[in-house]
């Protein structure tokens, strides 16, 4: 097996103080790979400094390799194009989108540091596997350095229709750096769909065989290619002592009320007021039922120097004190709302506890809770997974509930159905989610995506 190269902005490798069952699924997939062939994973250190040179550690057999990044450079790159022009135009935000030359330009200067400093540590028959929105680019500037390995590239994130990606300055310099790789990879067939019809009606490209896509003679593989996450271990984390605590520290709290919980990050693109919206909705259309329930949000605040994520933040402690406000008794709150991350031992005990997931992002790449959700489940006694339709997940997850998060009637309805859900449904439905969720878990992803790179 070739050794392995991911280059992604935030590193994932394991750490000096990293606990067993810490890692999401994306770092227990790729670290596995990356220990198994003494591979490196490069990406930002998360830290500003004036200097980007390369500093390397090696824990659990797993080397990583990252660099500063000045205060300018994560203005324009990581604020700036990544998070306030490509984020919200990748999730069909048009209205959020800002378009900046700084940012763009800031954009290719540090795809291009990562080139230069990433490029002496390439060997021959590495394989060199990109991620996400930050680094589109890295594969062509890469090329550029003289690397010719075979190069993947995956989107973690959702690919907008040509209509909207229009919309961005240069859009077409940004897709044909992406032919630099070999394989491109989606979350879902609708991303990928929207990738080709960019490419046949934008670029005069041709789709072939096997998933080929040619464009100027050059021709490369796009793939859809859903992301799971660590299944095994979820389930046998959701079993284990930390889970059980949290759980009955639920329960307890809960004095026979059903829980309903989200968790995401604080950002606009999980729905989060509508959400909010939809919950009071329910509570508005079901008088008789509202102290029946109660509303856990977990949201740990995410991207602050950005205004929109302020702004949504200030709407949500608004809406839910609002809410709380309004239909609030001496002996319960209908939202707990929380701005805080938790462990992921003590997130499976409540997803376990919790009879409703709710989770109705307006646009999502995937949606890794949603699988979390589902994994967390008694087999015996599952909760009821309400999904947004526009989550990438819902194309895998379709015995779920699905919802419009726009139609707070749509979500209440799907609170009320799932309440009432008989257990026999329930069962049903978790078991078809539970064996997708099995089948297709993070370690299928990773092999998946790179035996087409090796291919
Ligand atoms: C999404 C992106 C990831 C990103 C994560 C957290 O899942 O696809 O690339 O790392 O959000 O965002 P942050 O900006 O904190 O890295």
């Amino acid at each position: 097996m070739s050794r392995l190269i991911v280059i992604s902005n935030r590193v994932q490798a394991p750490t000096e103080n990293e606990t067993g069952g810490a890692q999401g699924g994306l770092a227990v997939a790729l670290n596995a790979a990356l220990a198994e062939g003494e591979g490196i994973w490069f990406g930002w250190s998360g830290d500003t400094g004036e200097d980007n040179s390369l500093r390397f550690a090696t824990y659990g057999g797993v080397t990583s390799a990252v660099m500063d990044l000045s205060e300018q450079d994560v203005d324009e790159y990581y604020n700036g194009y990544a998070n306030r022009t490509l984020w919200p135009l990748f999730h069909f935000r048009l209205g959020l989108t800002e378009f900046e030359r700084d940012f763009a330009g800031g954009y290719e200067r540090v795809n291009r540091v990562f080139a230069e400093r990433i490029r002496p540590h390439i060997a021959e028959d590495d394989l060199v596997w990109v991620h996400d929105y930050h680094m589109i680019p890295l594969g062509w500037l890469l090329r550029q350095q003289g690397v010719t390995n075979r190069i993947g590239f995956f989107l973690h994130i959702p690919w907008p229709p040509t209509r909207l990606l229009v919309a961005l300055p240069d859009h077409r310099r940004l897709v044909e750096s992406m032919f630099a790789y070999d394989v491109v990879g989606f979350q879902t067939e609708e991303w990928l769909e929207s990738f080709c019809h960019y490419v046949t009606h934008e670029m005069g490209g041709v789709l072939g065989d096997d998933d080929t896509v040619t464009v100027g003679g050059r021709t490369i593989r796009a793939i859809a290619c859903p992301i799971g996450i660590e299944t095994k271990d979820f389930v046998e984390m959701a079993n284990g002592p930390e889970a059980r605590a949290a759980q009955m520290r639920q329960l307890e709290s809960a004095v026979g009320r059903s829980l309903i919980v989200g968790v995401d990050r604080l950002d606009y693109s999980k729905g989060l007021p509508e959400r909010f919206a939809g919950y009071e909705r329910f509570l508005q259309n079901y008088p008789d039922r509202q102290a029946l329930v109660y509303l856990l949000q977990i949201a740990p605040p995410s991207r602050s120097a950005v205004q929109s994520y302020r702004d949504i933040r200030a709407n949500l402690e608004q809406m839910s004190g609002r809410i709380n406000g309004a239909y609030a008794d001496t002996d319960w709150v209908p939202i707990r709302y929380v701005n805080r991350g938790y462990p992921r031992a003590t997130l499976a005990g409540i997803y376990r506890a919790a009879r409703i997931g709710l989770v109705t992002p307006l646009r999502d790449g995937m949606n890794l809770v949603a699988k979390e959700y589902v994994a967390a489940q008694s087999p015996h006694d599952p909760g009821v997974l309400i999904l947004s339709r526009f989550a990438g997940a819902a194309a895998q997850l379709d015995q779920a509930l699905l919802v419009n998060p726009y139609s707070a009637e749509d979500v209440s309805d799907a609170i009320d159905k799932a309440l009432r859900m008989p257990k026999a449904e329930r069962i049903e439905r978790w078991q078809a989610m539970f064996d997708n969720v099995t089948a297709e878990d993070v370690i299928w992803w990773r092999r998946r995506f790179l035996d087409v790179l090796t291919a």
